[in-house]
């Protein structure tokens, strides 16, 4: 489980791309900015954008293409400046470091991986890996050892000595999060790196990637236009539009309460019963003989769905600590499942 202590986050930050941005926001008032930007000839890619990440939590950004994900990221690890606002990282002002300073902690802090990244050609498997150490300076055998462990972690062992057209897609890929998780990054960014690949390949690299943080615990902040993609990994997603920030929350929470209708748009095509947790739908608690069973109210209607429907009576709900706190009937799931609505109350 995430904690609530924030890792890394931004405030008001905005990346506005053209010659002069910087002198046009300071010296033009709010009202008229949009105007004199367009007029000027410069681009939004960031908008005021406000998230803060948790310590070991998978915070999903979502949004179409355009919308300004990839420049957020960029952002968060100052690989490009902001023209205005703050990057605060473990408590300091990321903007503060100087270029030595980033370069270290990019190199010592940051893992990234990309959906069109360059693994060296001409390195093996293990020299990929292995890479971003020797940048680091360390030795050549504490390197190999410590890439030995990460391909091993990521399902390639014995293929260490393979050249990277030796390997499929997906097989490239994990290369590529293998080398970003060499050095052990406290934050790990992912910018759809798996958009490229075919569903099915995606679909087992999404277990991989949930079964590695399940070990790692990392902080991570991925990026994807797939929502399905985003409910499957993240603790909690942010929704982008036209470079803002335009709802932060959990899947359950989006899909419950969209903040308008292109956040509407994108979760009206999910499985209800794959996000909405028993908590969310149930009822009252039914007197003890009026039940048979229980569940969690953490639990997915998906996942309890079929116990429900065998059951001949409604289930007792419980939350962490046993405690009865309401009832789910056969109906409430069924309307779940078949209608995708029925979740807003009795
Ligand atoms: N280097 C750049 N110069 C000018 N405009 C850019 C640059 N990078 C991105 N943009 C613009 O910023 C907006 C957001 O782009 P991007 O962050 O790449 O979106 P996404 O990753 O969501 O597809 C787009 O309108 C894009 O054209
Ligand atoms: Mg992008």
């Amino acid at each position: 489980m995430p904690s609530q202590s924030v890792k890394l986050s931004c405030k008001n930050i905005w990346k506005v791309f053209g010659g002069n941005a910087e002198k046009i926001m300071n010296e033009t008032n709010s009202e008229n900015l949009d105007e004199t930007l367009k007029e000027q000839g410069c681009v939004v890619g960031v908008r005021q954008a406000n998230i803060e990440i948790y310590e070991g939590e998978i915070f999903v950004i979502m949004g179409l293409s355009g919308s300004g994900k990839s420049t957020l990221v960029r952002l968060l690890s100052r690989l490009i400046e902001p023209t205005a606002g703050e990057i605060i990282f473990d408590g300091k002002n990321l903007l503060d470091a100087t270029e030595e300073e980033m370069i270290e902690i990019r190199r010592h802090k940051m893992g990234m991986v990309f959906q069109h990244f360059a693994l060296l050609p001409h390195l093996t498997v293990l020299g990929n890996v292995a890479f971003p150490l020797e940048v680091q300076g360390v030795s050549k055998v504490e390197r190999e050892k410590q890439a030995r462990q990460v391909i091993e972690l990521v399902g390639l062992k014995g293929r260490e000595n393979y050249y990277p057209s030796e390997l499929s897609g997906g097989q490239q890929q994990r290369v590529g999060i293998a080398r970003s998780l060499a050095v052990e990054p406290e934050l790990w960014f992912l910018d759809e790196p798996f958009s490229a690949l075919d569903p099915l390949i995606r679909r087992e690299m999404q277990d991989e990637f949930l079964r590695l943080q399940n070990v790692l615990h990392k902080t991570i902040t991925f990026i994807t236009h797939d929502f399905d993609e985003a409910i499957r990994l993240a603790d909690r997603i942010a929704i982008m539009k036209d470079g803002r920030v335009v709802q932060i929350g959990t899947a359950e929470e989006l899909v419950l309460n969209p903040a308008d209708a292109y956040v509407e748009e994108f979760t009206s095509h999910v499985s209800k019963a794959k996000v909405l947790t028993v908590g969310s739908v149930m009822a009252a608690p039914l007197n003890a003989n009026d039940v048979a069973g229980h569940v969690s109210v953490k639990d997915l209607i998906a996942d309890v769905a079929v116990k429900v429907e065998a059951a001949d009576k409604p289930l007792a709900v419980l939350d962490a600590n046993g405690e009865v706190v309401g009832s789910l009937s056969r109906d409430k799931v069924i309307s779940v499942l078949v209608a995708g609505e029925g979740y807003a109350g009795d």
